[in-house]
């Protein structure tokens, strides 16, 4: 073993200790209540108190990814106090060393959406930690797959700029998706142009694997693995406590050989609101995680994290148990409707006006 090797395993051994000192190693499991009715649990991953994320394969691609994965709107949202009453967004220093923790937790899948700053913040931290080839990295042309020609120099120019604002010479994993505004009225879901263009740039060897998917309906997504599902890797979904639409979405998927890959486990942070999370509410954010990677059809579930003290919290699902007090505490929120806002689209049966 090389001397570089030996020192990164022996700094992530300490990274996991200090984690599970920090959070101890979960609630001792309890028997699963009325919330994980309907829920496929049947192949919960084991529980392992080692601090270290578990690793699944995406779909029936090559790639052993982290069950919880670095979401990017962690990198354009201002969520960080700035220390004079407002907020701003994490810098690179932060993102660094939030990277490098993460990393020896075991976690390697990084999503990035539309703003650059998702590409060129951990771009530029993975550069200095020299830990590019560790990582799986996620980018989402976000273009409306119109289904005509046009399509092709979209998703051409995304990538090439993704490239380098990610200072990467080829992307793991290109996700087609799609904007909110447009989301109930996706019937658009032509792909094939898109398809061509991604084609030539895995001939190219720009991209390795590609997917779909963002705030669709239930509808879209089967019309979508029905014409386009055996050329693409996997799908992307929303899934959560209380917006489990998915679950009738992802034995389609699975059907047609696709990966998972979730989103918004917390609903951009609205589950979580005014939730007592310094006290009797602390393992909640920790509990919803570990409630979507309990579903044996999800590979990963990404999480959006502006601290330390949030990645921390959130990536020891992987290891912690829910208890039966947890459940019952995730079924309370389960039943309660987000307040109409930006998420509410989230909602079964909510339409743009
Ligand atoms: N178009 C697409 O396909 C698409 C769309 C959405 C998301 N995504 C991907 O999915 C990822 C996850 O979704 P998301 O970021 O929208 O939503 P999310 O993960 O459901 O929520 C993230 C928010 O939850 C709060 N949070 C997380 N952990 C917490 C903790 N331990 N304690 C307290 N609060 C906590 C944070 O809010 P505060 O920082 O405000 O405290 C954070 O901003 C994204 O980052 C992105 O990579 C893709």
């Amino acid at each position: 073993m090389n001397e570089h090797v030996s020192s990164r395993e022996t700094k992530a051994a300490s990274t996991r200790r200090r984690f599970l000192g920090q959070l101890g190693q979960g609630a001792v499991a309890g028997g699963a209540a009325g919330i994980l009715h309907g829920a496929d649990c049947s192949t919960a991953a084991g529980a392992s108190s080692d601090g270290r994320v578990k690793r699944r394969r995406l779909g029936t691609t090559n790639l052993e990814v982290s069950e919880v994965g670095f979401g990017g709107h962690s990198w354009s949202y201002k969520r960080t106090p700035d220390g004079s009453g407002g907020y701003r967004k994490l810098t690179i220093d932060e993102a660094v060393e939030m990277i490098d923790a993460a990393m020896d937790m075991g976690v390697n899948f990084f999503d990035s959406c539309t703003p650059l700053d998702e590409c060129t913040v951990p771009g530029e931290a993975l550069k200095r930690l020299k830990r590019r080839d560790e990582a799986v990295i996620s980018v989402r042309p976000s273009h409306k797959m119109k289904g005509v020609e046009n399509d092709k120099k979209e998703v051409y120019k995304w990538t090439e700029e993704r490239l380098k604002a990610w200072q990467i010479d080829h992307i793991d994993l290109l996700l087609l998706s799609n904007v909110a505004e447009v989301t109930p009225q996706s019937g658009y879901w032509d792909m094939s142009y898109s398809i061509e263009a991604l084609d030539k740039l895995k001939q190219q060897g720009k991209i390795r694997y590609t997917g779909f998917g963002s705030h669709f309906t239930p509808k879209w997504f089967f019309v979508a693995f029905h014409k386009f599902g055996k050329y693409f890797d996997c799908c992307s979904m929303p899934y959560n406590v209380r917006h489990r639409v998915a679950e009738k979405v992802m034995p389609a998927a699975r059907k047609v050989g696709l990966g998972v890959v979730t989103i918004k486990p917390f609903a951009r942070g609205s589950l979580l609101k005014g939730r007592d999370l310094e006290g009797a509410d602390a393992d909640v954010p920790r509990d919803m995680v570990a409630f979507v990677l309990k579903n044996k059809a999800v590979d990963v579930c990404l999480c959006g994290v502006h601290s330390m003290a949030q990645m921390k919290t959130d990536f020891s699902a992987s290891w912690a148990q829910i208890s039966q007090s947890g459940y019952q505490r995730l079924e309370q929120i389960a039943a309660t409707p987000v307040p109409h806002g930006e998420h509410c689209w989230l909602e079964e049966g909510w339409r743009y006006a």
